[in-house]
């Protein structure tokens, strides 16, 4: 029963977003604090419009775009580098 319902809550909050991407690297503190941005990307950044994925701009434009996006979502500096550390994570 736990179990179906940690499920339920997952599609409920992942379940929009299906492919934005889920880190997966070895390095576990990298792979906490990836998993951190992510989750605020999802919950902090969709209530306005759809979520944008990582691929769709380059990393200057996204540096940018979030800066922007800091004060509309009510994001901490904190908050923001994680959010950026994971969306440009693949990105050299
Ligand atoms: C309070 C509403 C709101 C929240 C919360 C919000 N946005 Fe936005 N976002 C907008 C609006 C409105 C636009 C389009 C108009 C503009 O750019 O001023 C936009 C545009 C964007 C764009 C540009 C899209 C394009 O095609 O140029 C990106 C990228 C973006 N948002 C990312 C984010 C991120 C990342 C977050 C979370 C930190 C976020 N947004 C949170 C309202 C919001």
């Amino acid at each position: 029963m736990k179990y179906f319902l940690s499920v339920f809550i997952a599609l409920l909050v992942f379940g929009c977003s299906p492919s934005l991407y889920k880190p997966d690297v070895a390095d576990a503190k990298l792979q906490e604090s990836l998993l951190a941005g992510r989750k605020i990307y999802v919950s902090r950044c969709s209530n306005c419009h759809n979520l944008h994925l990582p691929k769709e701009f380059t990393s200057e434009i996204w540096k940018k775009q979030v800066d922007l996006m800091q004060v509309r979502a009510g994001i901490s500096d904190d908050e923001k580098n994680l959010i950026l550390n994971y969306l440009l994570y693949d990105k050299k």
